[in-house]
């Protein structure tokens, strides 16, 4: 859905403080081109930045993006070091970048097989951004069965016997952000892809076959209004 000179520009409320992508289609983007799936990363990485800049100026306070799922390794290696080698990229540029100054970056997912360079990049950020107005959650390494294990066995390694829903959301990586309340998914497909399985339980969902690398900030728009078209009422009448 275009915008259209009629609607008003977008600004969002209390309702909307958490919004959620998976960044698919990048390698369909490219083939289409008849380019490396590496180029559609590359283009898609450029679309993040545009994405969470839109977000953070209509009022969004958290974004969470899914950069490499826990499958994403079975990908070629070629293909892998590309995704990775543009996510350290995007760490260094952060330093010296003006837009990137607003940002607290959080990195949720299992750190401990990424490469020690990227480990490094990821622990600097994570405390020199401590302080800053709008979330980046960048999910790296991350599978929501593989968090709930790891945050059920960390419950378990505290001692205890039972456990409530709270506790599990506080073991979560996730655990000082609020659930989101809106997940966008591009390129066609159907589904969460094991992609905050907890945290998703009220979240409204929006799926457009648009190709991430064109994901523009009008469609974006349109997934907030779409968000507000619907009613919420987390299980009541
Ligand atoms: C899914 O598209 C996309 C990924 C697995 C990687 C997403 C990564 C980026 C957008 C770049 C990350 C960089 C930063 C800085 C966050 P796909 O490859 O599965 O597309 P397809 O379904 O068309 O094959």
């Amino acid at each position: 859905m275009a915008q259209t000179q009629t609607e008003n520009p977008i600004r969002v409320d209390a309702r909307l403080r958490h919004i959620a992508f998976i960044m698919d289609g990048n390698g369909r983007w490219a083939q289409k081109r008849m380019m490396p799936r590496e180029y559609g990363h590359k283009v898609g990485a450029a679309t993040f930045k545009k994405v969470v800049r839109h977000c953070g100026d209509i009022g969004i306070k958290t974004v969470t993006v899914y950069a490499f799922s826990t499958e994403n390794w079975s990908r070629p290696p070629r293909e892998v070091n590309a995704i990775l080698r543009l996510l350290e990229e995007y760490l260094d540029k952060c330093e010296n970048d003006r837009e990137a100054q607003d940002i607290r970056y959080r990195f949720i997912g299992d750190q401990s097989v990424l490469p020690e360079g990227l480990r490094r990049r990821i622990e600097h950020i994570e405390r020199t951004s401590a302080d800053r107005e709008l979330t980046l959650n960048i999910a790296l390494n991350y599978g929501a069965r593989d968090e709930l294990v790891h945050a059920v066995n960390r419950l378990i390694a505290e001692g205890k016997q039972s456990v409530t829903a709270e506790d599990i959301s506080g073991a979560l990586y996730t655990a000082d952000s609020p659930d989101p309340d809106l997940i966008v998914r591009t390129g066609g497909e159907l589904r969460l892809s094991n992609f905050l399985l907890w945290q998703a339980a009220y979240a409204e969902l929006y799926f457009t076959d648009v190709l991430w690398p064109d994901l523009s900030d009008q469609d974006v728009d349109a997934a907030v209004r779409h968000f507000y078209a619907r009613q919420r009422r987390f299980g009541g009448v």
